[in-house]
């Protein structure tokens, strides 16, 4: 411990508890001398925000960074004398306290006057610790920015008043919104050089909101006039812009929530290593990355599927009950399962999507482009696997946001610092989740399997596309055309194809629904046809079970049965419980790409009817022998259902007859011009 008799008092901690330059100490906390272990303790506790700083080469970048680390008093003594002699030689301050030279580690970009790669910064308060990644704002360093970005919770946009917002501001605006962050500080620099005008700020503020934000899906967006320099609303509120009524950007990075952004909701636990002591103990090792798992959880292990139960969760200080992500833990089952490295154990109820294909936002971080077809190794989570990137659906300029041309060549890939979308095809399926998810299930990388490099970031896509469409297995098919156009079909039968989704419990009255339905859209003229599940169960899904995933399997066929109905120009009821909500918006998306581009084929229909009223009647007297267990995984029962959170209609049968649905239904679909 290293005690100065000035002002402040600095000390270093254990690396492991703080991975932290220095930690500040105030004469005042009493703590510490009184209680070491608690003073300690209450340090370890406090929550860490990770976030970045995005500047373009003037914006101030190193002076914020050096202003938030001295203010917080978090520098050296010895260094703060280097610093104040170096600002004669190399300050822009003339000659003045250059702050900027307290994060300056690179040499090289000391003399440069220029930031060249990614510094991670520690500083911490009493409510919070900081990490801060600092980026380089020049356009060549894109790579950079999202290496720093992905793992922040927050990103500061510096601007300077002087020039508003640039190009830049956009690109880094842009970046941080592909990688998953969700909060963004803008921080208006150098006010000072502005007459600390309120005007100024608030033009600023205004041209923001409307060029980058209305664009990007920040859940919050705050704005705080400054000057790094001076020390203005950075870490102590500002005498010189007294009309700011806001906080200063450190109370900001205290006080902002970020716990609602951890996704507790979906359990994700890569294995990392398989630990097997002796003959008596088989031990899964790795991270919760996601969600919260608790022993008798059920689990399915990917991309094996076999199931099993959590037995017990083992930690460094012994056993206990449930994990919450971000916990390193050891899982142990209930069975022996195929279960090995790279595999990932997640809820049988709640899966991440299991494929060899996805679509991928990828940043390309190599000098030599990529090429299609090319074999680079897939890094995700605890595994990596071979593959390859198939197409380049095009890329984004990141100066307007907009996609660029269609990536036409095949041999157009993506260069140093591109951003494209692009299908991948992997040599084995793997575990994932979309990155707006799930960042840690939802990001990999891409490695050149000769030199050994990382070559590419990439985050996956929610959507599943028309390649996905083609069973995975096949290789080396095309689409065949047809001659007759869908709208040709359409002329003739004088109605658009459509799907009419009807969702509900077994007994809510969704079959009564749609068989009345398809009478009176007959009687009227117009082809339509149903698709129930019962009926579907007996031919096309015999094969298929009520597990949440033969589920799945059997919603996934009918919306590609129904999908077809529409080419033809077919208006099709589907009648299905489909339970779950990520089905239904998978039905929804491959009904809704049809190649036409229409996006409002999909009618979604929640029949609500409860589950007493449902299990009152009973009609088929499931419900009963359900309760009496001799039906499993029943809905409503021992299974669950998922309302819809956005159905286009909802329909209370208690309070309409069949006809009177029927006419509804009808008179909706008329007033959506398919009839
Ligand atoms: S879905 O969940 O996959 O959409 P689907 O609509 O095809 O279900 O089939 C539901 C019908 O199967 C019910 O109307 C009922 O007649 C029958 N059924 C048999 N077992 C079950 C079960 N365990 N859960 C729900 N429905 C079941």
């Amino acid at each position: 411990m290293a005690i100065s008799n000035g002002q402040t008092i600095y000390m270093k901690l254990e690396q492991k508890t703080y991975n932290s330059e220095a930690v500040c100490i105030r004469p005042d906390d009493e703590l510490i001398r009184t209680d070491i272990a608690a003073y300690l303790k209450k340090h370890d506790q406090k929550d860490l925000l990770r976030f970045l700083t995005c500047g373009s080469v003037d914006d101030g970048k190193s002076t914020l960074i050096g202003r938030l680390l001295y203010d917080t008093h978090m520098v050296y003594e010895d260094q703060l004398a280097a610093v104040l002699k170096d600002s004669k030689v190399h300050g822009t301050t003339g000659g003045g306290f250059d702050p900027a030279l307290l994060t300056d580690g690179l040499k090289a970009e000391r003399e440069q006057g220029i930031t060249i790669d990614v510094a991670y910064r520690y500083f911490s308060t009493d409510k919070r610790t900081f990490i801060i990644a600092d980026c380089p704002g020049h356009e060549q360093y894109t790579r950079n920015m999202a290496t720093g970005a992905s793992t922040c919770n927050l990103a500061i946009i510096l601007i300077d008043a002087r020039q508003g917002v640039l190009t830049q501001t956009r690109r880094h605006s842009f970046i941080c919104s592909l990688l998953g962050i969700r909060h963004v500080l803008v921080a208006v620099n150098k006010m000072d050089l502005v007459c600390w005008s309120e005007k100024v700020y608030e033009q600023i503020c205004k041209e923001y909101n409307s060029t980058c934000a209305a664009r990007l899906g920040f859940s919050d967006i705050h704005f705080v006039p400054i000057s790094a320099l001076h020390g203005d609303n950075v870490a102590n509120k500002s005498v010189n812009m007294p009309w700011y009524e806001g906080s200063t950007m450190l109370h900001h990075l205290e006080s902002i929530n970020i716990v609602t952004d951890r996704n507790l909701i979906d359990m994700r636990f890569p294995v990392q290593y398989v630990i097997r002591p002796n003959l008596d103990f088989r031990g899964f090792a790795g991270t919760v990355v996601s969600g919260v798992v608790r022993c008798g959880d059920e689990v399915i292990s990917l991309p094996g599927r076999k199931t099993s139960r959590i037995k017990s969760i083992v930690t460094s200080d012994g056993e206990i009950s449930e994990a919450v992500a971000p916990a390193s833990v050891v899982l142990t089952l209930n069975s022996e399962i195929d279960v090995s490295r790279g595999s990932v154990l997640a809820p049988i109820r709640n899966q991440p999507r299991v494929d060899d294909e996805f679509e991928a936002m990828i940043v390309w971080m190599s000098e030599v482009p990529s090429e299609i077809d090319r074999s680079y190794l897939v890094k995700h989570a605890t595994t990596s696997v071979p593959g390859q990137i198939s197409k380049v659906r095009y890329k984004v300029d990141v100066n307007t946001m907009r996609k660029a041309e269609a990536v036409s060549g095949s041999s157009d890939g993506l260069r140093l610092n591109d951003i494209g979308r692009c299908h991948l095809m992997l040599h084995r399926p793997i575990a994932f989740d979309p990155y707006e998810r799930n960042r840690a299930t939802g990001a990999f990388i891409l490695i050149d399997r000769v030199s050994n490099l990382t070559v590419g970031a990439g985050m996956i896509m929610d959507r599943v596309t028309q390649e996905k469409r083609a069973p995975s297995q096949s290789r080396n098919i095309s689409r065949m055309g047809s001659l007759v156009s869908r709208g040709e079909r359409e002329a003739i039968l004088r109605q658009r194809g459509c799907t009419i989704w009807l969702t509900g419990l077994s007994g809510a009255g969704k079959s009564t629904i749609a068989q009345q339905l398809e009478k009176d859209l007959i009687e009227a003229g117009h082809v339509c046809y149903i698709l129930d599940g019962d009926n579907m169960r007996h031919g096309l899904n015999k094969d298929l079970g009520f597990s949440a995933e033969d589920r799945s399997e059997n919603i996934r066929r009918i919306a590609e049965v129904a999908s077809l109905l529409n080419d033809a120009g077919i208006i099709c009821i589907v009648a299905l419980i489909s339970p779950y909500i990520r089905d239904r918006a998978r039905a929804r998306e491959i009904i809704n790409q049809s190649r036409d581009g229409n996006k409002d084929r999909f009618i979604e229909v929640h029949i609500s009817t409860s589950l007493e009223v449902c299990e009152h009647r009973d009609p088929k007297g499931l419900y009963k022998k359900a309760r009496s267990g001799q039906i499993q995984d029943f809905t409503g029962i021992s299974a669950p259902y998922e309302p819809p959170e956005n159905a286009e209609v909802i329909i209370d049968a208690l309070q309409m007859t069949p006809h009177e649905s029927s006419a509804f239904l009808t008179d909706i679909i008329r007033k959506m011009g398919i009839i």
